[in-house]
């Protein structure tokens, strides 16, 4: 059974006492080992990134805007998604104006470690601290070089570590197309489970699709990630 090993980081004193701690994911097979930590205010990185081994995640700025859209309207990706209307700069310029006032949403880059690339997204939406909820999406790799490198999964595992043990969140769900099954496969390697099934809940190019709700919970986080 994996287990979640608690590790106290070397640079302790750097970060606040109580708040940060680092989280080692051992993995089965050595394939999957990893560490995940919170780089706090008042340490040397920047303000609210989440790093992990190869990929850090850190809230969108403006001048992301223009490769957002380049990457959102490429077909393999939107493809994909559940949104359907093609993103224009102009209106992601109003999305982002309103972005930080929405307390309820979190979107971020993820960003390779060793070159600083921006690679793709990932996010938090209808965060919910009364029912300790949150939607995990907009999950993706943006060119076909960056894909099946790990960046997505390493990305999901630090965007749950981060909702249940920064956010105090307990529940965090997704919707996917049925079909696709290379998301699935991610979704449940991070330790998601099938919850159900919306059929036909989605019509594309001439045919209805069936979306996949699924969720992990806190408590099941400490244990399901192989
Ligand atoms: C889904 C997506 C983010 C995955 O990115 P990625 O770079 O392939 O992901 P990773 O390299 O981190 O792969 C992680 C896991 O995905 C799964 N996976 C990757 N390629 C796969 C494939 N061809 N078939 C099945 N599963 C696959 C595996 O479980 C893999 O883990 P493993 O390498 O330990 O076996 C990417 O394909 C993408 O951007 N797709 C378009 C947008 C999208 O579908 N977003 C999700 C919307 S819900």
């Amino acid at each position: 059974m994996p287990a979640l090993q608690k590790y106290t980081h070397p640079l302790w004193q750097e970060y606040r006492p109580g708040v940060f701690e680092w989280f080692g994911l051992t993995g089965s097979g050595g394939k999957t080992a990893m560490q995940v930590g919170f780089h706090s205010a008042n340490s040397r990185e920047n303000l609210d990134m989440l790093v992990g081994k190869g990929v850090r995640l850190r809230r969108i700025e403006e001048a992301d805007l223009a490769r957002m859209v380049e990457w959102w309207n490429r077909p393999d990706v939107w493809e994909n998604f559940l949104y359907k209307f093609p993103l224009s700069h102009g209106g992601q310029v109003i999305w982002f104006k309103n972005l930080f006032q929405n307390q309820r949403c979190l979107f971020l880059i993820i960003e390779t470690i060793d070159t600083r690339q921006p690679v793709g997204t990932i996010g938090l939406d209808s965060i919910d601290h009364v029912n300790q909820t949150a939607e995990c999406g907009n999950l993706m790799i943006g060119n076909n070089e960056s894909k099946g490198m790990g960046f997505a999964r390493e990305a999901t595992l630090l965007l749950l570590t981060y909702g249940f043990y920064r956010l105090n969140l307990n529940r965090i769900f997704l919707n996917v197309l049925a079909d696709n099954v290379r998301a699935i496969e991610l979704y449940k390697n991070c330790g998601f489970r099938e919850e159900g099934k919306l059929r036909q809940a989605f019509f594309d190019q001439g045919a209805f699709k069936d979306i996949l709700v699924m969720a992990i919970l806190r408590d099941e986080y400490r244990h399901a990630v192989p």
